[in-house]
C-alpha cells in the first residue's frame, strides 16, 4: 500500500492501465502474470497485443541470455549486425517468401507510432500530396503525425489544432455514419466538385484494436485498394496490433485479399515484449534519402535476437496458425453464448475478439469482476464499451478454458445484477 501511494506521487497522472490493475506485478510466464504478493492471474490482455507468444518464452529467453552473456552488440544504430541480418533473412524466408510478398524492411524508432510516422512521411514524399485518408474509430498512435490519423477525441484534444493533413472517412460498417460504403468514398473522388482531392494514402487497420474491434470486410478493403490504385494513392495497412498472427494469419490483410503498399508492424514483432517496430514498403516506394527518417534506437539487437527465434519457432510451418484458429473457435463459442444470453454483440476476428455492451458501465463492472476472479482483460471502443478478449496465442487449452469461464461468470454477474436493479426500479415505479 505504501509503495502504491509513493508511486502515485512519483508517476504522472497520464498513467492508465495501472489505475484499474492496482497491484504491483513481479513475475510472468506464458499466459500467467503474478503480483508481488504472490497472486497469479491469467493474462487476457497480452500487453495489448505485444505478447502474442506469452510472457518470457523459454527459447527466446535462452537465446537472449546467450547473446547478452556473449557480449553480443546491444546498441548499433543502424550498423549491419549479425542479429539484424539473421532477423531479416528469417523474416524474408518465413513470412515474405511463402506469401509471395515483396517488401523492403525499414527499422524505425522502436514504437508503433514511429512506424506510422515513417509511413505517412514516405507516402507524402513519394506522391507529392499532403492529405492522408484515415477512418472513423481508427487508432494509430499518439505522436503528432500518427495522432492526426487517430480518431478518438480523448487522445486528440490536447493538440487538436496541430492535427492536420488528414481527411476522415467512415470505416466499413461504421454504425455512427449515415453512409459508410466504400462506394460513397469512391463517389467523392469521382466528383470533381466534391472538394476532396486524391490523397497520398489510405491508412487503415483490418481489425480496429482500440476502436472497438470493428472488422473490415474483404469487399470493403478490396474496394479501398481499387480506389487507391485508380487515383495513384497508396494503401498503408496498420498491422501493429493485428500482426504476428493475432487474427489467425501472420498479417490480417492476408484474409482480405489485398496487398498493401506499406505495412506497419510493432508490438509482438520482437516476440518477447521488447521494443521493436518496422515499416514494410514496396521496393519502388523506397525513395528515402540516406538517414532522412532516423532514430537512435532503430537497431535494437536484443529484439532482433528474440524476433528471429519467434519466427523460427512459430512461423516455419502452418501448425501455429491452425492452433490459433482452433482457439479462436473456442473463444467465439463462449462469446456467442454470452451474446445470446445477455443480448451483447460479439466483435473481432481470430484471437482478437470481444463483447460489446450497450452500457459501458456494465463492461467496466465485468472487467473489474474478471480481475477480482483472476483474469486480466481490458476495454476498447469509443466509450470503452467493448470487453476485449486477447489471450496470448500460445495459451494452453486449460488456461484458455479457465479464463473464458471466469469471463462468463463475471459478465453473468454484472448483467444479472443490472437486470435485477432495473426490475426493482420498475417495481418501485409501479407502486
Ligand atoms: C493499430 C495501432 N497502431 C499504432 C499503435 C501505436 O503503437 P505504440 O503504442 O507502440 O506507439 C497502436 C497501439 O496500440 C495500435 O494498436
Amino acid at each position: 500500500m505504501a509503495t502504491q501511494i509513493q508511486s502515485k506521487r512519483l508517476e504522472s497522472k497520464v498513467r492508465s492501465y495501472c489505475r484499474r490493475l492496482n497491484d504491483e506485478f513481479s513475475t510472468a510466464s506464458g499466459a500467467l502474470i503474478s503480483t508481488k504478493q504472490g497472486r497469479t492471474l491469467i493474462d487476457f490482455l497480452s500487453g495489448c497485443g505485444s505478447l502474442n507468444y506469452g510472457h518470457n518464452d523459454r527459447d527466446m529467453k535462452e537465446a537472449l541470455v546467450d547473446y547478452v552473456t556473449g557480449d553480443g552488440v546491444t546498441l548499433s544504430l543502424d550498423f549491419h549486425s549479425v542479429a539484424k541480418t539473421a532477423f531479416m533473412r528469417s523474416f524474408q524466408e518465413r513470412v515474405l517468401q511463402p506469401r509471395s510478398l515483396d517488401y523492403v524492411m525499414q527499422f524505425t524508432g522502436p514504437t508503433g507510432t514511429n512506424a506510422v510516422e515513417a509511413a505517412i512521411k514516405l507516402a507524402r514524399k513519394k506522391t507529392g500530396r499532403n492529405t492522408v485518408v484515415a477512418f472513423s474509430n481508427g487508432f494509430h498512435g499518439c505522436t503528432l503525425g500518427a495522432l492526426s490519423l487517430t480518431a478518438n477525441d480523448y487522445y486528440r484534444q490536447s493538440s487538436r489544432e496541430l492535427l492536420v493533413g488528414v481527411e476522415r472517412m467512415s470505416y466499413d460498417g461504421d454504425s455512427g455514419s449515415s453512409d459508410y460504403s466504400a462506394d460513397s468514398i469512391e463517389a467523392l473522388f469521382d466528383n470533381p466538385s466534391s472538394g476532396v482531392e486524391p490523397p497520398a494514402a489510405f491508412v487503415f487497420e483490418c481489425v480496429q484494436g482500440e476502436g472497438g474491434l470493428n472488422t473490415a470486410s474483404a469487399e470493403w478493403a478490396q474496394k479501398i485498394q481499387a480506389i487507391a490504385r485508380k487515383y495513384q494513392a497508396l494503401v498503408i495497412v496498420d498491422e501493429i496490433q493485428t500482426g504476428c498472427g493475432r487474427t489467425g494469419s501472420f498479417f490480417a490483410f492476408e484474409q482480405l485479399g489485398i496487398e498493401p503498399d506499406m505495412v506497419t508492424l510493432a508490438k509482438s514483432l520482437s516476440g518477447y515484449g521488447l521494443p521493436m517496430a518496422m515499416l514494410l514498403l514496396k521496393p519502388e516506394l523506397d525513395v528515402w534519402a540516406t538517414g532522412e527518417h532516423n532514430g537512435t534506437f532503430r537497431g535494437n539487437n536484443h529484439a532482433f535476437v528474440t524476433a528471429a527465434v519467434a519466427l523460427e519457432k512459430f512461423w516455419s510451418d502452418s501448425t501455429f496458425e491452425r492452433s490459433v484458429r482452433n482457439k479462436s473457435e473456442q473463444i467465439t463459442y463462449v462469446l456467442n453464448s454470452l451474446s445470446e444470453q445477455f443480448d451483447l454483440q460479439v466483435k473481432g476476428r481470430g484471437m482478437m475478439m470481444g463483447l460489446s455492451f450497450d452500457e459501458p458501465e456494465l463492461c467496466a463492472k465485468s472487467i473489474a469482476q474478471c480481475y477480482e476472479q483472476g483474469v486480466v482483460v481490458e476495454s476498447s471502443g469509443p466509450n470503452d464499451e467493448v470487453l476485449k478478449v486477447m489471450p496470448p496465442l500460445t495459451i494452453d487449452q486449460n488456461e484458455l478454458a479457465k479464463g473464458l469461464e471466469i469471463i462468463s461468470r463475471s459478465v453473468g454477474l454484472a448483467m444479472t445484477e443490472a437486470l435485477s436493479a432495473a426490475e426493482t426500479k420498475a417495481c418501485a415505479q409501479v407502486r
